[in-house]
């Protein structure tokens, strides 16, 4: 099957290599000529495990291409929207994206042949594909959805840095119409991936993609404001979340306490519902509290610091700026409110990450950045550990070497307590050790 790919951001992208990669061939329509190039060059403007690799071999056989020019779907048989769907000010979702794609969409429909299906893949809010995207592109074309061509809304569940296996392997397929002309294409394209298909309609599967993000989200939060009450009272969070996980109504993902989630998702997709839900008149008491433990969280790193020492004028090492590790991504990242409030109490930063410094940079050019993680703790007062990279996983005594006052918070809990020597070392959940 051919397929376009409107947009070639993370989910664009990921899909595009995905289904290629499964024996379709693939078009992206991109309106960013430097990454359109990149792609056909055979990189990832993305920085994403294994996408390198698959992009170079699909370009060179010829089984994937990117390009601006729209015409490239109307030899399509299926276009796929992956556009960003970022927050508003207000917290609400903001369609700009997806309304001028399918403008753009709707005046090609008419040029193409069969019976074309156009799926949302980007998240939006229920009601979204039915409403605005029907809308537009039955205006525009002058072509009636369920009868000219198909209309569906698929959700994506892929994660950052393992988007790839997560593409090949789902959980769950979930494809959202009332059409069945298109649910048997999406079936017959599907039919190789494993996991449950899962038909519903497309406000269901709109809303299947925020209640998951939230949901996981409620997750974190959850144990995040356990592991405070943990700490204070000398019990170990893992401990905790181990004995609540193995209840397989429970389960253990997404229990592992932190400064809180990040990300380009959890954040975006809760405040999205929380707005839709006080649109509708529901109070989203519970998504509330979720955000404000979540808003909470990152500042733990600082609170515990401050016990052992003033803070103001000392250097402070801080490891791990991404959002979370084996990414560059930077987006609603703990480390951003945990800098701006050092920076703000007169603290000398210092900061280290293997993958986020480029991206991170954009965002705070004048913080003083290292070439390597001792770099970043040498001399340092106090050592901050905010994303679980596998290469900060080192004893306690190699940090001491290096730093000035060997006082060390970790937030993902991934240092082994027993290699101190004389380090004061906190972790989240778990009090000192
Ligand atoms: C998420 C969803 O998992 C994915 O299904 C969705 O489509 C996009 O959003 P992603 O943003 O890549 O994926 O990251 P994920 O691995 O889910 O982690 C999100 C955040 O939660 C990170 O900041 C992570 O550090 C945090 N987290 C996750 C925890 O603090 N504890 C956990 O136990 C799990």
């Amino acid at each position: 099957m051919k397929i376009a790919f409107i947009g070639a951001g993370y989910v664009g992208l990921v899909s595009a290599v995905g289904y290629a990669l499964a024996g379709n061939d693939s078009v992206c329509i991109e309106i960013d000529e430097r990454k359109i190039a990149q792609i056909n060059g055979g990189k990832a403007p993305i920085y994403e495990g294994g996408l390198d690799d698959a992009l170079l071999k699909l370009t060179r056989d010829g089984k994937l291409l990117a390009t601006s020019d729209y015409n490239g779907i109307a030899s399509a048989q299926a276009i796929f929207i992956c556009v960003g769907t970022p927050s508003a000010q207000d917290g609400s979702i903001d369609l700009r994206y997806i309304e001028d794609s399918c403008a753009k969409i709707a005046s090609i429909l008419p040029k193409m042949k069969g019976y074309p299906i156009v799926v949302v893949k980007s998240t939006v809010i229920p009601g979204t594909t039915s409403g605005l995207v029907k809308g537009i592109l039955e205006k525009g074309s002058k072509l009636r959805a369920g009868r000219d061509f198909g209309l569906a809304m698929m959700p994506e569940f892929l994660r950052e840095g393992t988007a790839l296996a997560d593409f090949k392997h789902p959980d769950r397929i979930v494809i959202g119409t009332m059409d069945e002309k298109t649910r048997k294409v999406l079936m017959g394209l599907h039919s190789k991936f494993p996991g449950e298909k899962l038909i519903v309609s497309p406000s269901a599967a709109e809303m299947i993609k925020y209640a998951s993000n939230s949901f996981l989200a409620t997750k974190i939060s959850f144990v995040n404001q356990l592991a405070l009450l943990c700490e204070k009272t000398g019990i170990d969070v893992d401990d905790v979340a181990r004995g609540m996980g193995l209840d397989n109504r429970i389960a253990m993902p997404f229990l592992r306490a932190g400064p809180g989630f990040g990300g380009s998702c959890f954040p975006k997709d809760v405040r999205a519902l929380m707005h839709f839900s006080g649109k509708e008149g529901v109070e989203p008491t519970i998504l509330e509290s979720v955000m404000l433990v979540n808003s909470l969280q990152p500042l733990w790193l600082i609170g515990a610091a401050q016990e052992k020492m003033p803070l103001k004028g000392k250097t402070i090492c801080i490891l791990g700026l991404a959002f979370k590790p084996d990414t560059d991504d930077v987006r609603e990242s703990p480390a951003i409110p945990v800098i701006s409030q050092l920076l703000k109490m007169g603290c000398k930063v210092l900061a280290y990450d293997p993958k986020g410094m480029a991206n991170f940079k954009k965002l705070f050019p004048k913080l003083d950045y290292a070439n390597s993680m001792d770099d970043a703790l040498k001399g340092a007062d106090a050592c901050m550990i905010i994303t679980d990279w596998k290469e900060f996983k080192k004893p306690i005594a190699h940090y001491e070497r290096l730093m000035k006052n060997p006082l060390i918070l970790d937030s993902r809990r991934i240092l082994d307590p027993k290699t101190a020597i004389t380090a004061s070392y906190i972790s989240l959940g778990r009090g000192i050790a």
